[in-house]
């Protein structure tokens, strides 16, 4: 915890309605008073051009995983630590827990990545939105930079396995998203309030 800045992060595969619901908190919490951050993973352009540019060589994965935990560093030091030490609420979309789901699920053990991700701190409140892969996929529509890479069902089976079974040890908050996104906006929210509430004013 910083000051009276905190790290909330939203989690789920593609089609999970993560952006919008992020969008709609900040929008949310700045009305009701907190200052707040709003950001996202991957961050930097030119990781996400590296990261697109790799090959399906067995090396591959690590290089990934790699690439993602770097642009993770530059986003912390560059805009959430900042914005932390300035008491923000910082609400981002995607962060350390993609790339254990992500990167676990193309194969990469789970302790490297964290390893990986030791410079950056674990999130104060991680959100999951967990949803059917056909459901999110059904959701997505035109190209993406992504699409080939993650866009995939087999692939994304095997992301929701690994956010399930984090959710289930205690690391990420399982909130159903096979509803309406008012529905699952509304319990995000009251999480959230419910953390920044017992966690004290915010002042
Ligand atoms: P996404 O949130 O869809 O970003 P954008 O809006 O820029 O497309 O993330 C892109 C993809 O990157 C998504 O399919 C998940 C993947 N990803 C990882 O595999 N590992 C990670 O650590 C992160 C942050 C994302």
């Amino acid at each position: 915890m910083w000051g009276k800045g905190a790290l909330i992060t939203l989690e789920g595969i593609d089609g999970s309605g993560k952006s919008a619901i992020a969008g709609l908190l900040c929008k949310e919490l700045s009305k009701r008073g907190y200052p707040v951050t709003c950001s996202y993973e991957p961050r930097f352009e030119e990781y996400k051009r590296l990261i697109r540019g790799l090959g399906e060589d067995r090396e591959s994965i690590y290089v990934e995983a790699m690439l993602f935990a770097a642009d993770r560093l530059l986003h912390y030091s560059r805009i959430l630590r900042p914005a932390l030490m300035k008491g923000h609420i910082v609400i981002v979309d995607r962060y350390y827990h993609s790339s254990l789901a992500y990167q676990g699920a193309r194969g990469v053990p789970l302790e490297w990545i964290r390893s990986l991700n030791r410079f950056v701190p674990r999130p104060d409140m991680a959100i999951y939105l967990d949803v059917d892969p056909r459901v999110g996929l059904s959701r997505k529509e035109g190209e993406a930079w992504d699409k080939a890479r993650f866009q995939k069902l087999g692939l994304l089976e095997r992301v929701r396995g690994i956010y399930r079974r984090l959710a289930e040890g205690g690391e990420l908050i399982l909130v159903d998203a096979d509803r309406p996104l008012s529905k699952v906006y509304g319990d995000v929210l009251s999480l959230i309030l419910g953390f920044l509430g017992r966690r004290g004013g915010r002042d």
